[in-house]
């Protein structure tokens, strides 16, 4: 179910734009999600030039919702390319194997096997997590585009970070706030190479680039103020300064709080869509679904600031 927040784009608001008017937008709604965070956007032709007036739309429903979803883009790779490059820019995932050739900025996200060799990554999400966190500077957002979708199974769920933060008890709040964590990619890496027959050994260069990082545990959303709990089960290995105990003992804590049905959507993909979630936000999950059911994504990822 959807509630109507908005319509019409500034040019239609206007009663006679002169001849001039080069910012003409595009006639979309954006509609919030019955649900802790989302909004779909219906009418907006991403293959198409966004004016500034749309693309200020956009961008507000992104820091307001924190996942938008675009209906129906007919879009190119190099439109997609060119779309998320208006946020910032993209940043290239470590697993080259699986960039689509001709885009290094493009993640192939599949389940998908060819001539023996898998043609993306496939078991991408599998843990509760927000794109690149160990990373000094984790991603902005990311954009994940419904290429070939499976007949069943396939969603995406996501974790709004702010509610988590916001309905967490004071007490934890108080003892939380301030601390570190230590962020790795490596963390669940050998446990998911034994899952998946087709996740590649890292070469050293690979491992240079995935050193764990520091991260605040709870940070502030630059663009909006709001806080956010910033750990997951999949990157955040322990808390700085923390008997190994406790820090397990918190973590798991503040894991489970995260994600609890109240702060959770899920994502069932309709053919043709474009999400678009704010990793500063939210940790999000793929559900999966069977093997030999088709599930072809592509993912761009924009850079965002160090966490504060
Ligand atoms: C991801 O974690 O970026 C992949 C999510 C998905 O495939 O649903």
């Amino acid at each position: 179910m959807t509630t109507a927040i908005a319509h019409a784009t500034v040019s239609r608001q206007q009663s006679a734009p002169p001849s001039n008017v080069i910012d003409a937008g595009q006639d979309f709604e954006i509609r919030a999600l019955d649900a802790p965070l989302g909004a779909e956007v219906l009418g907006l032709d991403l293959s198409r030039p966004l004016s500034g007036s749309d693309f200020a739309r956009i961008h507000r429903a992104h820091l307001d919702y924190h996942v938008v979803v675009f209906r129906d883009q007919r879009i190119t790779p190099a439109q997609q390319v060119d779309f998320s490059r208006r946020f910032g820019p993209l940043q290239v995932h470590v697993l080259h194997q699986f960039q689509l050739p001709g885009h290094a900025e493009v993640l192939v996200v599949s389940n998908v096997v060819e001539n023996g060799k898998p043609i993306g990554l496939g078991d991408a999400g599998h843990f509760w997590h927000s794109d690149l966190s160990y990373k000094e500077k984790p991603s902005l957002g990311s954009l994940l585009h419904a290429r070939e979708l499976p007949a069943a199974g396939g969603d995406t769920l996501f974790a709004n970070m702010h509610l988590a933060w916001d309905s967490l008890p004071a007490e934890l709040q108080r003892t939380v706030d301030g601390l570190y964590a230590e962020h790795t990619y490596l963390a669940r890496y050998a446990e998911l190479q034994q899952r998946s027959p087709w996740r590649p050994n890292l070469t050293p260069e690979q491992i240079a680039q995935v050193r764990p990082v520091l991260q605040p545990v709870v940070r502030t959303h630059p663009e909006t103020g709001r806080k956010a709990l910033f750990v997951s089960e999949h990157f955040t290995t322990r808390i700085a300064g923390l008997p190994e105990n406790e820090s397990r003992d918190l973590l798991e804590q503040l894991f489970a709080h995260s994600v609890k049905p109240e702060h959770v959507y899920r994502h069932q993909w309709q053919p043709h869509d474009l999400v678009f979630w704010d990793n500063r936000s939210l940790l999000h999950l793929a559900a999966g679904c069977p093997d030999h059911l088709r599930r072809v994504m592509y993912r761009t990822t924009i850079e965002g600031d160090v966490p504060r």
